[in-house]
């Protein structure tokens, strides 16, 4: 299914298309190429100083990791997310040898969307997830002090909204996509005059 958004001007492809499904086909793989793919899109983003604070958890479904990706999300997000043909956890390193790193948090935001549209670029459908307890992550996967769990990421394939089986979820699934206004978002001479 597509959500494209609706812009005033065309935009790049992958960035219309890219939407968070929560129907995957349960029976869809995800190749090494396709993933290495998303990471390599990943690993290429700016970042501030090029500290690159971002690092991925990578589970695919079937493989001995997947499953303890899956006990980290809370149950609203496992109900669809076991479908997933791979599970990620964002992790965002904190500190280097010069003390705190800056902008980490933005560092990861900006290497996961790469992550996404990569994604998106390759057919596939992803989803990410605060939903899920970093602190599980930490202990599973024993992440050191300086490495902080933040965001899971599913990726796959998409399925019929059928798949949910659950008429809410359908619902929300099919639900049309909204934003502000431009001229809510973007501003020009002061604050609230719209920059268009
Ligand atoms: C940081 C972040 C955390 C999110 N957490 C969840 C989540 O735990 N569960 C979920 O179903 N969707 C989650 N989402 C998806 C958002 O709800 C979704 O991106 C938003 O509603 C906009 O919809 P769109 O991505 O289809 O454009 C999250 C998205 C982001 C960026």
């Amino acid at each position: 299914m597509r959500k494209p958004a609706e812009t005033s001007v065309p935009v790049a492809p992958a960035i219309a298309e890219r939407w968070s499904p929560r129907a995957y086909d349960e029976t869809a793989e995800i190749t090494g190429a396709q993933l290495t793919a998303l990471l390599e899109a990943a690993r290429w983003a700016p970042s501030f100083g090029n500290t690159q604070p971002a690092r991925y958890l990578v589970g695919r479904r079937g493989d001995p990791v997947f499953p303890r990706i899956l006990a980290t999300l809370n149950s609203g997000n496992q109900a669809w997310a076991f479908r997933a043909s791979a599970l990620l956890i964002g992790v965002m390193v904190t500190t280097n040898e010069k003390g705190e790193v800056p902008y980490t948090d933005y560092g990861l935001g900006l290497a996961t969307e790469n992550l996404v549209l990569q994604a998106v670029e390759l057919g596939l459908i992803a989803h990410q997830m605060a939903g899920f307890s970093p602190d599980a992550v930490r202990a599973e996967f024993g992440l050191p002090d300086e490495a902080v769990a933040r965001v899971a990421i599913a990726v796959g394939s998409p399925a019929d909204p059928a798949v949910l089986d659950d008429p809410r979820r359908i619902e929300r699934e099919l639900a049309p996509r909204r934003r502000l206004p431009l001229a809510e978002f973007a501003f020009g001479d002061r604050w609230g005059s719209p920059a268009l």
